[in-house]
């Protein structure tokens, strides 16, 4: 059974089918809209559900709380139709053609960048094009139907490899994989690219990059993105991380300052000891943010790391420093409800 489904403010009507969920019919119908996990775990596909009826799939009450439901929010990843619908969503544009596909890759390197971060390179298939937009992800598709998100760690320009910055997860099935038995010429599946975290190169906004841990690893897609293409708008990269060690491509982060004359470099510890004899900024990463930026009106922010640190940043920054709530872009780093212990 198929419904029409309208999205304000942009416009676009599509018609959506009752046994896939709306975020599936909005990719399928050639719509960008946001989203993260496609899990019911980030929030980021909330949308306001105007008109019409929606059944829920399983998700977490921090990504849809009991008050977004009372407000009449709804998760487009885990909604489906059972009527025609009418959605505010913001920042919905139409999705180019760059197709989402499943694929094998070859492990080509593995790298220890820090004690529990594995760069972890894979070789694309010769044969296939895969394009992608710089900071989206892919999901490796492992044993039993599982899948594991991994954000693109490089430029899509010229690209026949693909980076990822794995963090060791404790019991993990794909990370301890990585850091265990894993070997070079491995094959994997993939499928990709996913997500909407991408630079939205329509404007001149300056731009704040925020990263905790790996999520370092898209953010790092998009500056070299940035490089390639010659984009000269102003960015500074916040990069928190627990220790020195945390902070794994520090000196790679620095020099990106000499190839974007605009570009700024503030690393921030939160727990650092005497072994790292650190002189530099300390505490949470969103809070230095704030405290050299009180006024983030007219920037966008690109936000990646650990979910704490996402939903504390977009709340703070959008309600104490005037960043606009359609200028503030994420993927939070959940994992699939399929791990949940
Ligand atoms: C869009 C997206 C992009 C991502 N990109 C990256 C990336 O670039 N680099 C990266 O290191 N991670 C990234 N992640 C997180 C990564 O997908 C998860 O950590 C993944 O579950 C690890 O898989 P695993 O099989 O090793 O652990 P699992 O088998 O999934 O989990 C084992 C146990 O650990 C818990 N667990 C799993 N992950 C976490 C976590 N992150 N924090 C706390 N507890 C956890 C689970 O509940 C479970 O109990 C991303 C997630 C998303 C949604
Ligand atoms: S909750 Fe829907 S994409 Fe994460």
């Amino acid at each position: 059974m198929s419904y029409q489904v309208t999205f304000q403010p942009s416009g676009h009507v599509i018609s959506a089918e009752a046994d896939e969920s709306l975020l599936e019919s909005a990719i399928q119908a050639g719509l960008m809209v946001p989203y993260g996990c496609r899990d019911g775990a980030c929030g980021a596909c909330k949308a306001t559900l105007n008109s019409g009826e929606v059944l829920l799939d399983q998700f977490s009450p921090t990504a849809l709380t009991p008050q977004d439901v009372a407000a009449g929010m709804t998760l487009l990843c885990r909604a489906h139709p059972t009527s025609d619908l009418v959605l505010t969503v913001r920042n919905v544009q139409r999705a180019g053609d760059i197709p989402i596909k499943k694929l094998p890759c070859r492990v080509q390197r593995l790298e220890r960048l820090a004690p529990d971060v594995m760069r972890l390179e894979v070789k694309l298939p010769a044969t296939e094009q895969f394009r992608f937009l710089a900071g989206q992800y892919v999901d490796f598709l492992i044993a039993g139907g599982k899948r594991r998100s991994f954000s693109i760690a490089n430029a899509p320009e010229g690209a026949t490899t693909l980076e990822f910055h794995v963090r060791l997860i404790e019991g993990g099935e794909f990370t301890g994989h990585v850091f265990g038995g894993m070997k070079e010429k491995e094959i994997l599946r993939f499928e990709g690219p996913l997500g909407s975290f991408f630079l939205r190169e329509d404007s001149d906004a300056p731009i704040v990059l925020l990263a905790g841990g790996t999520g370092f690893a898209p953010i790092k897609g998009l500056v070299e993105h940035a490089i390639e293409a010659g984009i000269s708008r102003p960015m500074t990269l916040y990069w928190g991380a627990r220790n020195r060690a945390g902070l794994y491509l520090a000196d790679l982060a620095d020099s990106w300052s000499h190839a974007l004359p605009r570009f700024k470099f503030v690393p921030v510890l939160s727990d650092s000891t005497e072994e790292d004899a650190w002189s530099g900024r300390t505490g949470l990463v969103h809070q230095a943010v704030m405290a050299d930026l009180p006024d983030l009106s007219g920037y966008q922010v690109y936000a990646c790391g650990a979910p704490p640190m996402i939903d504390a940043a977009r709340q703070e920054f959008t309600t104490r420093c005037g960043l606009a709530e359609d200028a503030f872009f994420a993927d939070a780093f959940t994992y699939s409800t399929d791990s949940a212990a």
